[in-house]
């Protein structure tokens, strides 16, 4: 009998060579997960005439926790977003995002270890656009007192389990006023209840110039969703890449684990997609799940993978296909 049930999203592009390298690692680890493989996006709409079909989504709510590969989105028309649908559904409200360095990972800076926490489902992604003559087209930044709230307490209760010594802010309120000037009150706020963890505030152009020349100084960044969007990439690009940096979208009720990346059409079916974002991501669910120990054996193997350096991927300077490098990683796991 299967410990877990695990609602299974392969996605587009890499996302079936990345999740099928996920199974086989947590395989070797131990792990026993009744999996519930379901299509979204382009294949789901084609066969059902929804990217995101109502049955999808009643099964994430009834298994609590899902593993999802990349889902491609149409640029500039066709079907909204399925990733922001499904947070937006499920009221996946805290994206947790950490970014460390990996021993042998050639990269800018060795000593990383940043936690981005982004809102996840308000701020230019909830979706209100219109047209308001031919030429001019018009997106409504949402920020809500609740959900500011609710990701600030997010963070300050993640950085005091974890030990975390910063939270730090981050926002443009100088320009955006009423909008991110409520997204500060809110942060300030919990802040004030949260007395051990040193609160500090960022203007997001200020926070990618700090990234950029010294990010082992910075801890958890609180971010509304675009910029936390934004800096998430600018950060997994400081550690090595977008192959390494894994995501979890939490509400509290149901958890949603895939990588920060997307489906990178340009190497899908090549066989040479990096893993390790989606194992990592794999290892946060059985974190979440309280399987600490299996969490825990996961990450111990990728981290060993990168320090012996036999077999890794291209995008980190090996020559190692996506099979070959989970082979590593199973051979790696003790
Ligand atoms: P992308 O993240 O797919 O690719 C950017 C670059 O990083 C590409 O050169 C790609 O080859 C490389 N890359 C990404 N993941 C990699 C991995 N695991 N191993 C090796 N190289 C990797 O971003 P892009 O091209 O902007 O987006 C492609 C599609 O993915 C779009 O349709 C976009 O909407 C979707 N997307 C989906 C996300 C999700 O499902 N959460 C997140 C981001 C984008």
């Amino acid at each position: 009998m299967a410990r877990y049930s695990v609602v299974l999203l392969p996605g587009d592009g890499i996302g079936p060579e990345i999740v099928e390298a996920t199974q086989i690692v947590l395989a070797a680890a131990g792990v026993e997960i009744d999996w519930k493989p379901f299509d979204v996006g382009v294949a789901a709409l084609e066969r059902t005439g929804s990217p995101l079909p109502d049955e999808v989504v009643e099964e994430i709510r009834r298994c609590g926790v899902a593993l999802k590969g990349p889902i491609a989105t149409p640029i500039g028309g066709g079907f909204a977003s399925v990733n922001v649908a499904l947070r937006q559904r499920l009221n996946l409200y805290a994206n947790l995002r950490p970014v460390r360095s990996l021993p042998g990972v050639p990269a800018r800076y060795s000593g990383v270890d940043l936690v981005i926490i982004r809102e996840n489902t308000e701020d230019l992604y909830a979706g209100i656009e219109h047209w308001l003559d031919d030429d001019t087209a018009i997106a409504v930044k949402r920020i809500t007192r609740t959900a500011s709230r609710q990701i600030a307490r997010f963070a300050f209760d993640y950085a005091s389990r974890h030990r975390r010594r910063q939270v730090t802010a981050v926002h443009k309120a100088n320009i955006l006023k009423m909008s991110d000037g409520l997204f500060l009150q809110c942060a300030r706020e919990i802040a004030s209840q949260y007395p051990q963890v040193r609160y500090v505030e960022r203007l997001v152009d200020a926070l990618c110039l700090d990234l950029v020349l010294d990010p082992e100084r910075h801890d958890v960044l609180l971010c509304p969703n675009l910029y936390g969007d934004i800096v998430s990439d600018l950060a997994a690009g400081l550690v090595g890449g977008l192959g390494l940096t894994p995501a979890a979208n939490i509400g509290d009720e149901v958890a949603v684990f895939e990588a920060v990346h997307g489906s990178a059409p340009d190497i899908a079916g090549k066989g040479i997609a990096n893993p390790t974002a989606l194992i990592l991501a794999s290892a946060m669910m059985l974190a979440h799940l309280g399987d600490d120990e299996a969490a825990a054996r996961v990450e111990r193997a990728v981290v060993e993978t990168y320090r012996r350096g036999r077999a890794l991927p291209p995008d980190v300077g090996g020559t190692a296909t996506t099979r070959e490098f989970t082979q590593a990683v199973v051979a790696c796991i003790a």
